[in-house]
């Protein structure tokens, strides 16, 4: 009979006797698999864990200080924060193409934690927050039957060069254990149970090429738009508009999607302003529902919540005149813009 208190007490001391005395080095991206690896082996080794959190300047609002606080000041956890924001946006200056931004920022990525896992000379082994989807994908990647269209990055590569041993406690888990997990190791379960975010974050969500000024317009207007979505549950109204079901009542509209964002669109539009004309960029928000990612409806939101939302971003996100609402499914659109 499988508990999670359980588990938690055999992943522990499989831990130690793996890695005995020895360091161990792990990236944590913010997610909520690296996350739940973090905490996990902290229990087990505590000071012989570092964690590298590389910051890319791409990531939600205010979420590198929110790693900090939850894992350095919560948790006790080494922490070496890199704030690597100038040099993403160098190397990112100039280029427009999607696929082109995702081998670069998944390379800087590994290049920036490499320098920083070197500096570790003693550290023996690599930790991944590694799920068992994970391991059939890469295994289904290897025999060519990998069906996704995008380079989908993750930490990939650095065993080889690093010349580490790989620590993987999570192997054998699906997401929604990661996350009993997660809470039960202590982190919140706001932060457990969030929407998934791309590995190459707002990269992807600032259309065409990447900019400080952007992702700073994007960060506030997403978290608008995800504080809405949080604060607002489905009613009655709602269900009898058929919205939502009878049982959904009372949820939130952030637990009745499985993923909403902002985009960034480089394009100015006129506004209107007391006296005077605005020319100023377009925000287009984004909520799906989806089982299993591969197909998505777009989310039936109630005009009330999407008035507020519009409302809200544009009086509150300097910058920004117009917001449009994504009302396409998936296929044939994706679920994210690029
Ligand atoms: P699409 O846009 O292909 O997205 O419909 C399907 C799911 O995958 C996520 N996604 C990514 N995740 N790196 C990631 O780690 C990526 O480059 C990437 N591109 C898309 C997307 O957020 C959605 O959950």
């Amino acid at each position: 009979d499988w508990s999670m208190p359980s588990f938690v007490d055999e992943a522990v001391e499989r831990i130690r006797a793996q890695v005995g005395t020895d360091e161990v080095i792990l990236g944590l991206s913010g997610g909520v698999d690296s996350s739940v690896a973090a905490a996990l082996i902290h229990k087990a080794i505590g000071d012989q864990l570092t964690c590298v959190f590389v910051d890319h300047g791409l990531l939600r609002f205010k979420e590198g200080e929110q790693v900090m606080e939850t894992f350095a000041k919560h948790l006790g956890v080494r922490v070496v924060h890199v704030n690597a924001t100038e040099e993403f946006m160098g190397q990112l200056k100039g280029v427009t193409d999607p696929e082109a931004k995702r081998k670069i920022i998944g390379k800087a990525f590994v290049d920036v934690f490499q320098r920083e896992a070197g500096m570790r000379a003693n550290a023996k082994w690599l930790a991944q927050g590694t799920i068992y989807p994970d391991v059939i994908e890469s295994a289904g990647a290897k025999t060519g039957k990998a069906t996704s269209i995008k380079s989908h990055h993750n930490v990939g590569g650095l065993p080889d060069t690093l010349n580490l041993k790989l620590l993987e406690p999570l192997r054998d888990l699906f997401k929604d254990e990661v996350r009993k997990l997660g809470v039960e190791l202590g982190l919140d379960p706001e932060m457990v149970y969030r929407h998934p975010f791309p590995g190459p974050g707002l990269g992807v969500r600032i259309l065409g090429e990447v900019k400080a000024e952007y992702a700073e317009i994007l960060q506030r207007a997403d978290a608008v738009f995800i504080e809405e979505l949080r604060n607002t549950k489905a009613t009655a109204k709602d269900a009898a508009a058929e919205l939502c079901t009878e049982e959904q009542i009372g949820k939130s509209w952030y637990d009745l999607t499985s993923q909403a964002f902002a985009v960034f669109l480089p394009v100015k539009s006129v506004g209107v302003m007391g006296d005077g004309r605005t020319y100023e960029y377009v925000v287009a928000i984004r909520a799906v529902q989806t089982q299993d990612f591969m197909t998505a409806h777009w989310a039936h939101l109630p005009y009330s919540l999407l008035g507020r939302i519009s409302n809200r971003i544009i009086n509150e996100v300097k910058g920004v005149n117009r917001v449009v609402y994504d009302v396409s499914g998936k296929p044939p659109a994706t679920i994210e813009w690029e």
